[in-house]
């Protein structure tokens, strides 16, 4: 049984049921952002780094003595940013080692290239940790400085929109999300790390990213424009529906 497996997709959710309801937004800033560098989102070293600058959040005291999450991820902010796109590498290469994750990011259904889709994804999740604006922000445009890989990342509810992603395979997404951040990044950070992001995850961005069709045949899912390309497939347990969901390849 994988690690992905052991991990009860409700036992995250009551994970991030006991976060906070601060939501940061990350739909719906400029799209003029400063671009960023051609690192590529798999860059994997300086998560160890931020592994290592966890010290400070140890530190006893009230909220205000407490080093932002942001700060603890490097050592300025090109090292903290570098440390979120070694993070989002780990997390791309989870999702798509998952069998009933990867058909999503299959062969002819990408419109984008897996370096702009792990710079978007960077983007997104160093705003929502609180990078600054000259850093990260989202949507944004990547690759600036490179016409030939140049792309301007679009909003969750566009990006997502006709791939049936049934609520199912979201909560897989982002269990495997929280096991890679959980495996990389030591607590308290690793734990930090998680409150910012879950809030905003399973609030308005998995909205506009579900696209769920519950079904009984695949018949179901032939009928629907979003759905028809798609089986009718158990949802994970403890669930007992089915939705249309990309068929898996295996
Ligand atoms: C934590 C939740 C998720 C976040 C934050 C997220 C974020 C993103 C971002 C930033 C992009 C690039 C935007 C763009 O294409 O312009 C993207 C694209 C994409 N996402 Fe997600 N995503 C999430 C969940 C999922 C799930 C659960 C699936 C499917 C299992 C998925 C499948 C895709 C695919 C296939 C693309 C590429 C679309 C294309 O090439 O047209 N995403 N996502």
């Amino acid at each position: 049984m994988s690690l992905t497996q052991k991990l009860m997709p409700f036992a995250v959710l009551s994970i991030f049921a006991t976060v906070g309801a601060s939501v940061v937004a990350c739909g719906d800033d400029d799209t003029t952002a400063t671009p960023t560098t051609d690192a590529g989102a798999t860059d994997s070293g300086a998560v160890d780094g931020a592994t290592t600058d966890s010290g400070p959040a140890t530190d006893a005291g009230t909220d205000a003595a407490k080093v932002p999450v942001w700060e603890q991820l490097g050592a300025d902010d090109a090292a903290r940013y570098k440390a979120v796109q070694g993070l989002v590498g780990k997390i791309v290469t989870a999702e798509l080692a998952d069998t009933a994750i990867a058909p999503y990011f299959g062969a002819g259904r990408l419109k984008i290239t897996a370096d702009q889709l792990g710079e978007c994804l960077s983007q997104q999740v160093a705003t929502v940790l609180g990078a600054p604006t000259a850093t990260a922000t989202y949507p944004t445009t990547v690759f600036a400085s490179d016409p030939a890989k140049k792309y301007t990342c679009r909003d969750m509810k566009t990006a997502h929109t006709g791939q049936g992603i049934a609520d199912a395979i979201y909560t897989k997404f982002l269990t495997n999300a929280v096991t890679v951040v959980k495996t990389n990044i030591a607590d308290p950070l690793g734990s930090e790390i998680v409150s910012k992001l879950a809030p905003v995850l399973t609030g308005s961005v998995k909205t506009d990213i579900v696209d769920n069709k519950v079904c009984t045949t695949d018949a179901d899912c032939a009928a629907s424009a979003n759905h028809k390309t798609m089986k009718c497939t158990a949802d994970t347990a403890p669930a007992t529906t089915k939705s249309c969901q990309v068929a898996s390849p295996l």
